[in-house]
């Protein structure tokens, strides 16, 4: 073959997003009139809050439609700042606040200004399905720790069995995606003491932040101050704002870091629309209080998804302290199939053949799980999970 079809090695060796796909797929069933119970989204269901988009429309109609600064105009990152140290207790200064086209950008800019090749970063299984193909975009080796016997969790003494000379940088995701464990201030306090005596980056992603059922969110960074100067916090308007489409994300670092990022944005997507940091800015303004209706609801839906989980017998899930997934272990019911026996199989059995779409653990590094969001309506979380118990019974 042609050397010109030699493409890139690295580039070639990424997947593409599994829950974009399993997304795309169920879709497409819902184009073709089949009434599909969609599990595998990742968003909120709930519109963005109408005065947000009024801000932006206004924007627009003003004329705010050239390209802005890369990393994001001064007025977004001066809410950001103020954001940060309203919620979050942390103190950041304007040019240590980067903004990207969401978090998912702003990371991948972030691995890519952080690695070298063969840089190791650690990762705990379950992990969000981007942070392995960063991490290899960027020439440099994911170290996944697998799930924990007793189940999803993050701690020192599961991690150093991992650690190697070659080790660059640790990923935090609390409240974590797609688990749904959210740290306690007590587990931060140790994981954070722990963190501080070792010499890498630690990339504390807090997207899900305003989605912490069970007790108030707070920074790592916060609580253990030594880590400020080797974090990076990553935040973004997506999950809490329910603005997903908007593509706002952002970091907040040490200032040579987040000079690095900005400059690859700006030989990237070179900005955010100007009139979006208007409406993301006015978000910021308002805050947690802004969301907190539709944040209550999810609650309500964690609740009655663990309800409906706890009647389908071999299955269990860890009760979801935050986000708004279902990371339901599947293990010891696909032990009694001989041909639907990954959870990858039993997941594409579930689209075909009861119409109920979840993303396999596989996506994140996490055989034997399937995670389900709950922020779906109340009726076809039943119908869904009442659909994953027949499956299940059905197994043999
Ligand atoms: C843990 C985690 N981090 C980052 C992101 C990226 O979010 P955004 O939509 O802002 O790019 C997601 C989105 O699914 C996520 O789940």
């Amino acid at each position: 073959m042609s050397e010109m079809f030699n493409f890139s090695k690295r580039i070639s060796s990424l997947k593409p997003s599994p829950t974009l796909a399993l997304n795309a797929k169920a879709n497409q069933l819902k184009a073709e009139g089949i009434k599909v119970f969609n599990f595998a989204v990742g968003e909120p269901d709930f519109p963005t809050h109408k005065e947000i988009v009024k801000k932006a429309v206004e924007a627009l109609e003003a004329g705010d439609t050239r390209y802005g600064p890369s990393g994001g105009g001064l007025p977004l990152r001066k809410a950001i700042v103020s954001k940060l140290a309203r919620e979050n207790s942390l103190e950041y200064k304007p040019d240590e606040i980067v903004c990207g086209m969401g978090a998912k950008e702003i990371l991948f800019h972030l691995f890519l200004s952080l690695l070298n090749e063969g840089d190791e970063v650690i990762l705990t299984a379950p992990c969000w399905v981007s942070y392995m193909d960063h991490v290899k975009a960027a020439g440099a080796v994911p170290v996944v720790v697998p799930v924990p016997e007793s189940g999803p969790m993050v701690n020192p003494e599961t991690i150093e069995k991992y650690v190697t000379s070659k080790t660059k940088a640790f990923v935090l995701c609390s409240p974590n995606n797609p688990s749904g464990y959210a740290l306690d201030r007590n587990e931060l306090l140790k994981l954070g003491s722990y963190l501080k005596a070792k010499n890498w980056w630690v990339i504390s992603d807090e997207i899900y932040e305003y989605l912490s059922f069970d007790h108030p969110h707070e920074s790592i960074i916060k609580l253990v101050p030594e880590l400020k100067e080797k974090s990076i916090h990553i935040s973004g308007m997506a999950k809490g704002y329910a603005m997903t489409g908007w593509r706002v994300g952002y970091a907040a670092g040490p200032k040579k870091i987040i000079d690095l990022v900005r400059n690859l944005q700006s030989q990237s997507s070179t900005c955010i629309p100007p009139f979006i940091e208007k409406a993301a800015a006015w978000a910021l303004d308002q805050g947690h209080d802004l969301m907190q209706k539709e944040i209550d609801s999810l609650a309500k839906r964690r609740d009655i998804a663990m309800e409906l989980l706890a009647k389908i017998e071999n299955v269990k899930a860890i009760k979801p302290q935050g986000a708004f997934y279902l990371f339901v272990d599947v293990r010891k019911a696909l032990q009694k199939s001989k041909t639907l026996d990954t959870s990858l199989k039993f997941s594409e059995h579930l689209l075909n053949e009861y119409q109920v779409a979840c993303v396999p653990g596989e996506a994140f590094e996490a055989p034997g799980f399937l995670r389900f969001s709950y922020a779906t309506s109340v009726s076809d979380l039943t119908e869904g999970l009442s659909r994953l118990d027949q499956a299940i019974r059905s197994l043999s």
